[in-house]
């Protein structure tokens, strides 16, 4: 249980809150009843059930950084569908592009020439100078994956302990063991976990000149907030070169923390850099950027240019179709610009300041998250620096009663392993709305 917080009047507001949250929320329930003789759990994509502890709600719609459930209810979205909507609701920058582009055609097979515009910005920002896209982050990584196998000759990847790249077999590894039903033994025989921030143990394992690539965020994201140490992503890069070992930044979460991601400030470079999510503006889609050598690896292996060879797995019907590339090119010239991130940055040092105000007037042992637009509940005395460390500010049960006490009071609070967000769509009230319904909820929980 967190320390300060009273187990007993959290297990009480929970019930309490439980039961409000139902019972203005009828619609959501009714739809689910029927969903549920369709679809595994009434929703999509069971994970949609899966990450909330409360009764899935049904959306009607949403307009700026706010959303709607069928019910009337209304939101200030703070977990923006986990960074996968980071512009907000209906920005007409996007939409109109969207709809432009829908009456010529979502899909064709063939590059529409956004696809252009949106690598040249991309390698603008990041300094990557070729890209490919995919339709999730999950789809970049795992062509990654494959192409640094292939180009290396090589089998091993490495992760770090508490990261996620996505529903992938190689990545989805908790020690050596699938962290996952479905995935089998073999798919993860190759892969190996070495704690964050441990250079040590990264040279270990690079030593033995088998690993094709070490896939990894600059600060894991998924986990709550864990940043590296200074120097960190330095040290890995180095040793990656040494051991003729790829490296890729998987920014498809801190491209949304900063303008050109985390990679520029943190000294960070790689091979690939993954993205996805919030560039997207919500449209499906994941991409990754790489080094000219393995641009003209792909070039010379691709599929069927050669009948007689076999060549690199990649590629999907849907990636890189006309709508997403028009979302992509309108949220990065008309949303993402410098300002914006230098804006939303302002608005996560206010959330953070907010937070870290509440903990010390309830002389808590606690501390805010910060980085960028990002902040959260740090819910021990130190920044955790590896996985292990950041257990306690997970806690289930005081995230549990935190969103359902928030979503109560209009609040769309992020997930357990996330924090609270600032969006492209927010205003400072909306970061000041959190705060006072954060401080009304510590109120009542802390000892
Ligand atoms: C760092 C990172 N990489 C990859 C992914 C997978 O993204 P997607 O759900 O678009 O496949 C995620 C999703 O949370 C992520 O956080």
């Amino acid at each position: 249980m967190t320390a300060g917080v009273d187990p007993t009047r959290l297990q009480a507001l929970v019930e309490r809150e439980s039961d409000v949250f139902r019972r203005a929320r009828p619609k959501s329930a009714a739809a689910l009843a029927k969903a549920r003789a369709l679809m595994p759990d009434g929703v999509p994509m069971a994970w949609m059930a899966g990450l909330y502890a409360h009764p899935t709600l049904y959306v009607a719609g949403g307009q700026g950084s706010r959303f709607e459930d069928v019910d009337g209810n209304s939101y200030i979205d703070f977990n923006l569908a986990d960074l996968s909507n980071t512009i907000g609701y209906g920005a007409n920058a996007v939409s109109d592009r969207l709809a432009h582009q829908a009456v010529r055609g979502i899909q064709h097979l063939l590059p529409t020439e956004d696809a252009i515009a949106v690598a040249a910005e991309l390698k603008q920002r990041s300094g990557y100078p070729f890209w490919q896209f995919t339709l999730s982050a999950s789809g970049a990584n795992t062509e990654v994956i494959r192409i640094a196998r292939a180009f290396t000759g090589r089998n091993k990847v490495v992760v770090f302990d508490g990261k996620y790249h996505g529903h992938i077999d190689t990545t989805m590894v908790d020690g050596s063991e699938p962290e996952a039903l479905g995935i089998l033994p073999d798919a993860t025989r190759d892969t190996i976990t070495v704690p964050f921030n441990d250079a040590v143990a990264l040279a270990q394992v690079l030593a033995g000149g088998d690993v094709a690539l070490v896939l990894t965020e600059p600060a894991l994201t998924n986990c709550t907030l864990i940043l590296p140490d200074p120097g960190f992503l330095t040290k890995v890069r180095a040793l990656c070169q040494a051991n003729g070992t790829l490296l890729c930044l998987d920014e498809t979460h801190s491209w949304q923390f900063a303008y050109g991601g985390m990679a520029p400030t943190e000294a960070a470079t790689g091979d690939f850099l993954t993205l996805g999510k919030g560039l997207g503006t919500g449209a499906p889609l994941g991409c990754y950027g790489m080094t000219a050598p393995l641009a003209a690896y792909i070039e010379q292996n691709r599929q069927y240019s050669d009948p007689n060879a076999r060549g690199l797995a990649i590629g999907g019907t849907t990636y890189g179709n006309a709508l997403t590339m028009a979302a992509v090119r309108a949220g990065l010239e008309a949303i993402s610009t410098q300002a914006a991130y230098a804006r939303i940055t302002a608005l996560g040092g206010r959330l953070a300041d907010g937070i870290d105000a509440l903990i010390r007037r309830h002389d808590l042992p606690w501390r805010a998250f910060r980085y960028g637009p990002r902040s959260g509940f740090c819910l021990s005395p130190a920044l955790p620096r590896t996985a292990a460390e950041a257990i306690p500010s997970m806690d289930p049960a005081f995230s549990a009663a935190r969103r359902i006490y928030m979503a109560n009071r209009g609040i769309w609070d992020a997930i357990a392993t996330a924090g609270p967000q600032a969006s492209f769509a927010h205003s400072e009230a909306d970061i000041d709305r959190y705060l006072a319904v954060a401080a009304d909820f510590l109120e009542q929980v802390v000892s």
